[in-house]
């Protein structure tokens, strides 16, 4: 009998963090890398977030808290929403998770049947097709290519619903492109979603804080109060507010939805950290002002990156609306060889020739689940991105 289950089988590891961990060993191994292939802010959390998760230790908010969320937690969410979001939810609408990781798992594993469809317009964080193959749903990829900047169409989105369609799962700003739904570009797939009241919409916020120049930030329920309450709003404290190690991440949904992710929480790891959870809270409740300085820093970043990879042969990178990534296509690359004589097959034969000869990590768009691209995080510092641009211009100058 086989120690592994059949449902291991239908996923694989996350290839970022293979991707990520592959540099390490070459650095570790004494080569001179650039890792630009992980997703998290090069900043410190913010002090006064810092100085809350100590007194919440020496005040002996060490136990386990509510399952899903602490209640004060969970009404600072909710401010959170009618603040920023124009939302209004109760407590009982609020589930608290260990990231925004957890929040999609749960939601996903409470909901599907075998062979509930799932739409996911491509390209796509990469744990969301896993996360359906691991809930015993089916991935309907809907390819978004360059030419619609990665945007899903009104069009699109109607042609990829059936019967068995459960969810949509929508992610503004993208990872791994940058590209923000701002309300119209919502709006159209709203009117589309009112026509099909099987589909819940699960959107996952986690970069609504770093959007750039003049974009605004919109959100599905905000957009159309009519698919509320068919809406699981997903968002965290790791990326607006550089707390990806702090594990916590949030959803507002319908009461049965967040009871039903409750109970799964229960059985699996309980309570987010209890420390994080008062972290989290002086994060959502206190200055804000840091946002506002780490979307300055991005988009410097995301400029230099921009205009850097433009001036590479074979490489077009358009300009992303926010997060910390772009997604530059290699289409005129695909067919050449490198100088160290690697054939360019295709975006995952560009990445490995990459790190190989120069010693650059990014994360090829296969990954992603559309090609040709490569994906660069720019959270990094401006000597590591113009070094690395350097080094991406050499080698592909070298392709022929
Ligand atoms: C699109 C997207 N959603 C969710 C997450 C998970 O975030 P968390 O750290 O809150 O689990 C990430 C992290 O990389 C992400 O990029």
């Amino acid at each position: 009998m086989d120690l592994l289950s059949d449902r291991l089988s239908r996923i694989k590891p996350s290839p970022t963090i293979a991707m990520t961990g592959r540099a390490a060993t070459l650095r570790a191994q004494g080569r001179d890398i650039i890792a630009l292939s992980a997703g998290e802010p090069d900043f410190d959390t913010p002090l006064h977030v810092r100085d809350a998760a100590k007194a919440a230790i020496d005040a002996g908010h060490t136990r386990y808290t509510a399952v899903d969320g602490t209640p004060s937690l969970k009404r600072a969410i909710c401010r959170k929403f009618s603040r920023e979001n124009g939302l209004d939810y109760t407590p009982s609408q609020i589930t608290v998770g260990t990231g925004g990781k957890q929040i999609l798992f749960n939601a996903l594993m409470a909901t599907l049947n075998e062979g509930d469809e799932v739409i996911i317009p491509a390209p796509y964080w990469v744990s969301y097709p896993d996360m359906v193959l691991l809930a015993g749903g089916s991935p309907v990829i809907v390819e978004c290519g360059l030419d619609q900047g990665f945007r899903l169409t009104s069009h699109a989105l109607e042609a990829a619903i059936t019967p068995r369609t459960k969810w949509l799962i929508l992610n503004s700003p993208s990872n791994p492109s940058g590209t923000g739904y701002d309300h119209a570009a919502l709006r159209a797939l709203t009117d589309v979603l009112l026509r099909h009241p099987q589909v819940w919409i699960l959107t996952d916020d986690i970069y609504e804080h770093l959007v750039f120049d003049d974009f605004q930030f919109a959100t599905p329920a905000q957009v159309e109060p009519r698919l509320k309450d068919r809406t699981l709003t997903m968002n965290g404290v790791s990326k607006a507010y550089a707390m990806t190690g702090w594990r916590i991440g949030y959803g507002a949904a319908p009461e049965p939805l967040i009871r039903a992710m409750a109970v799964l929480q229960s059985q699996s790891t309980s309570n987010p950290c209890s420390i994080s959870q008062y972290a989290a809270e002086a994060a959502l409740t206190g200055p804000q002002d840091y946002i506002g300085q780490s979307r300055l820093e991005f988009q410097r970043r995301r400029d230099l990156v921009v205009a850097g990879l433009n001036a590479c042969v074979g490489i077009e990178c358009p300009v992303p609306q926010g997060a910390f990534y772009v997604y530059p296509t290699i289409r005129d690359l695909i067919g050449t060889t490198s100088a160290a004589g690697t054939p360019i097959t295709d975006d995952e034969a560009f990445a490995n020739a990459l790190l190989e000869e120069t010693g650059v990590a990014v994360v090829f768009g296969a990954a992603f689940g559309l090609s040709p691209h490569f994906r660069i995080s720019y959270a990094a510092s401006d000597d590591q991105l113009t070094e690395a641009i350097v080094r991406i211009r050499r080698f592909c100058e070298g392709c022929a």
